[in-house]
């Protein structure tokens, strides 16, 4: 197992050119099998849910290149509509292939995802939108049987506005012709971006962004080069480790009007932040000051994504901050390891209460999701000594050589072998 070895201490101070997404690369791979050509993604993270997503593309016939930053999908040889078992339970956003796969060949065999054990996690809103788009589901002891030979364009409505639910309908019916509606469609810049893609590539797609999206099918698709939005989890986690450490960090290629949520909470929290365009400068003051309350929600409220990171933020602000986490039931996992560190968090339910302490001390933890993991990483940022935080995999999921980044902006971590 790997892990990262922090000295903390030492003050952020420094640029980062953000990368693209992983929330929007994910579903924009899986819509790379929709095109008659090829598929090239600039700004690709090198993480690990993208190359993931990359091994299932592969078994399904697809030819995947990942070179310098960039992702070349040649979907040419497509010929599976079976996912593969042990790679779909590693990334939940293998279920975003369900839609696209039904889109070009009318049939498909899925498991049930996987993914950070962040809560319960049902995929009944994909399933729903997926059968009023004429798609028979059999369930077969968690093997899904699924029979796009009737598709049909329709309408659908989500009773809540699920980000994965909303993309894979919106792939699923780009290639059908008439007109399908999402109502009560999340409204994620992710979402957005999709919609940018799949017109990009000669699709009819209106209302990203909005409450009802509107998709107009087409006959074909083109491939195309394209770059998607930067990344707001990755700068709003940078923004943290400059935060938490009472430093200075500067991102280019940020849109920062998609970080407002978490942008607003840290100028709460005393920090300065000046935006210009793409480029993002947060500087903080000596100690933090506690948030009255987050509570996290849809797209544009506080995202879930950034919790867990305020929480390592609120361990050392000054007062007591309050987090009601709405949109996942299980995920304070990194609470009680935070405790270990010395922090003092009273966690009931989907609240956690925390006390600010005037300093950590290091300890050995471990990563239990992707955002828990990253957020005792700031916490060993912050902390007396050394911390180890175990099963950097998890971290690696979705932040690109995490270590080389904060060590490029000063901090003292390096990857173990534990
Ligand atoms: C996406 C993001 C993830 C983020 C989440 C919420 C990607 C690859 N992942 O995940 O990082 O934390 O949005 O912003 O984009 N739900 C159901 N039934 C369903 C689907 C979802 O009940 O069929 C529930 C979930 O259990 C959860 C809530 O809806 O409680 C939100 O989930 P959803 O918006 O679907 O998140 P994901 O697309 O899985």
């Amino acid at each position: 197992m790997e892990g990262f070895r922090i000295t903390g201490g030492e003050r952020i101070e420094g640029r980062v050119r953000l990368e693209g997404a992983k929330n929007a690369v994910l579903p924009i791979l899986a819509a790379s099998i929709l095109p008659q050509g090829d598929v090239v993604i600039r700004d690709c993270p090198d993480i690990r849910d993208v190359h993931a997503m990359a091994g299932i593309l592969s078994r399904l016939g697809c030819r995947c290149r990942w070179q310098a930053g960039e992702m070349t999908v040649c979907n040419q040889g497509l010929h599976n509509w079976e996912m593969p078992d042990a790679l779909s339970k590693q990334i939940r956003s293998s279920i975003f292939l369900l839609g696209p796969i039904l889109a070009r060949m009318r049939r498909a065999t899925v498991t049930y995802p996987g993914g950070c054990d962040i809560g319960l996690r049902p995929i009944d809103l994909h399933l729903k939108g997926l059968r009023a788009l004429g798609v028979v589901i059999v369930d077969d002891g968690g093997i899904l049987y699924c029979d796009g030979r009737n598709m049909h364009p329709g309408d659908v409505y989500f009773d809540y506005p699920s980000v994965g639910a909303t993309e894979n309908v919106m792939m699923a019916a780009a290639l059908l012709p008439g007109v399908t509606t999402i109502h009560n469609a999340a409204r994620e810049p992710e979402i957005a971006d999709l919609q940018r893609f799949i017109n990009g590539m000669g699709g009819c797609i209106r209302g990203a962004g909005t409450q009802v999206i509107e998709i107009q099918g087409v006959q074909r698709l083109e491939g195309i080069t394209y770059a998607p939005i930067s990344d707001r989890i990755g700068a709003g986690t940078l923004l943290c480790a400059g935060a938490i450490t009472g430093g200075t960090v500067e991102l280019t290629n940020a849109c920062p009007w998609d970080l407002l949520p978490v942008t607003e909470k840290l100028r709460e929290m005393g920090c300065t932040i000046r935006t210009e365009g793409e480029l993002m400068l947060l500087e903080a003051k000596e100690r933090l000051s506690a948030f009255s309350r987050l509570q996290t929600q849809p797209h544009p409220g506080f995202p879930t994504d950034m919790q867990a990171q305020m929480l390592a933020c609120a361990s050392v602000a000054h007062g007591t901050s309050v987090i009601v986490e709405n949109v996942f039931e299980n995920r304070f996992a990194q609470a009680a390891d935070l405790t270990r560190m010395g922090a003092n968090i009273l966690v009931s339910g989907r609240m956690a209460v925390v006390q600010g302490v005037d300093a950590l001390h290091g300890a050995r933890v471990c990563a239990r999701d992707l955002r828990g993991g990253a957020a005792l990483v700031l916490a060993g940022l912050a902390a007396q000594g050394e911390t180890v935080v175990e099963n950097a995999a998890l971290v690696d999921r979705g932040y690109a050589h995490l270590e080389d980044t904060l060590s490029s902006l000063g901090a003292k971590i390096q990857r173990i072998q534990l």
